[in-house]
């Protein structure tokens, strides 16, 4: 799992730069997301792993689809952006897959909390693309 904060963090470092190379600041989706991030990471943390499992699940399942958007359509739109998109791709489908191993989808509450965190998700980004 640190190993997934080290490329959450470089994620982070890959934006940061290309934003600042173009001149263009963070959208509100970033800060949406820190707060959101934190709250879930602190709840789900006193929950327990399967709760960090579905979490984590959700969150990069919905991340990935909006990533693939992102490929497809940066591809001619913005080359460079599409660079930044594909070189955290694959480290976010690895956060999503070791997620999916540790899921346990038979709980009802595990169910309700990847439809919740999946909604949340959803809407972050599309506060953010307005
Ligand atoms: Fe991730």
């Amino acid at each position: 799992m640190m190993e997934f904060q080290q490329h959450e963090e470089e994620h982070r470092r890959i934006f940061q730069q290309h934003l600042s190379q173009i001149g263009v600041r963070r959208c509100v989706s970033y800060h949406l997301a820190a707060v959101g991030g934190f709250g879930l990471g602190f709840v789900t943390g006193l929950i327990g792993p399967s709760a960090i499992a579905a979490t984590t699940f959700a969150v990069e399942h919905v991340v990935l689809r909006h990533l693939e958007e992102q490929l497809a359509y940066l591809r001619t739109a913005a080359p460079d952006a599409r660079d930044c998109v594909g070189r955290i791709y694959d480290d976010e489908r690895e956060h999503h897959d070791a997620a999916e191993s540790r899921l346990a989808r038979d709980g009802w509450l595990t169910r309700l909390l990847i439809a919740v965190v999946q909604f949340s998700t959803e809407m972050v980004i599309r506060i953010g693309m307005r």
